[in-house]
């Protein structure tokens, strides 16, 4: 069964706000990305990686993957203005007898292969699955600065990824969404709007996602710790 991974790395990094995008920062001395890549690609269900970059990144990040002599990159392809358009490029360039496919943010370091793996599993047994975790902190619904709904916590989950589905279901999710304008932060939203059914698989508090200053500094004392 061919499996692909979409790894979305074309996002500015505004949130972090710092002079080169946050997807090309180094942890622990190699760029984000190549971290992100790395685990991907040691991953043995993992065929290949269609990787979504802004139009003016190609050649550094063909450089990147030189340099790094990173593995099972298939296509290089342009990202769009939202997470979704990039998304919907990296489907686009998808092989014909693809039939599972994760989609990973180039920002989630580190993801580990047994994650990795366990959502890769649960798609291909229930069709479309995402890494996330019980949240931590209560949640509250507020507008205008007013508390207007306090939410029951033990129903929450933060969402991570990669996410992972039936190819024709992401597909399908992407194309009607586009059609009808419907927009989601994620691609499991999209396959709930969808109509189908999408699996929690509980993954790590680890699986952060690189997105303001603070991020960094607990990702890099993460990986360190890791490494032993
Ligand atoms: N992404 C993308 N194309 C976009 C926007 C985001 O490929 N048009 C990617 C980012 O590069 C990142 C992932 O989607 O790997 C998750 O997005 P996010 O954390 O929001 O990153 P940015 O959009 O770059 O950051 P910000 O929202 O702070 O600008
Ligand atoms: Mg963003």
């Amino acid at each position: 069964m061919q499996t692909e991974v979409i790894v979305v790395a074309a996002g500015s990094g505004s949130r972090m706000g710092s002079a080169m995008k946050k997807q090309y920062l180094p942890l622990d001395g190699a760029p984000i990305l190549v971290r992100t890549l790395q685990t991907l690609a040691a991953c043995p269900t993992v065929d290949r990686i269609v990787l979504v970059v802004a139009g003016d990144d190609v050649q550094f990040v063909t450089e990147l993957i030189e340099a790094y002599h990173l593995h099972k990159i298939g296509d290089v392809v342009y990202g769009g203005m939202e997470r979704q358009d990039s998304v919907r490029n990296g489907i686009a360039a998808l092989r014909h007898d693809t039939e599972v496919v994760a989609v990973h943010d180039a920002a989630r370091p580190l993801v580990t292969a047994d994650e990795v793996e366990a959502v890769l599993t649960a798609a291909k047994l229930f069709g479309a699955a995402t890494l996330g975790v019980p949240v931590k902190d209560t949640i509250k619904r507020v507008d205008q600065g007013q508390v207007r709904e306090t939410l029951q916590r033990s129903d929450l989950w933060a969402v991570h990824t990669p996410q992972a589905f039936k190819c024709e279901w992401l597909a399908e999710a992407h194309m009607r969404a586009w059609e009808q304008g419907y927009f989601g932060t994620d691609d499991a939203s999209l396959v709930e709007w969808a109509g189908y059914p999408v699996t929690m698989v509980e993954g790590r508090y680890s699986n952060l996602k690189v997105t303001t200053p603070e991020d960094l500094v607990i990702a890099e004392a993460l990986w360190k710790q890791r490494k032993g």
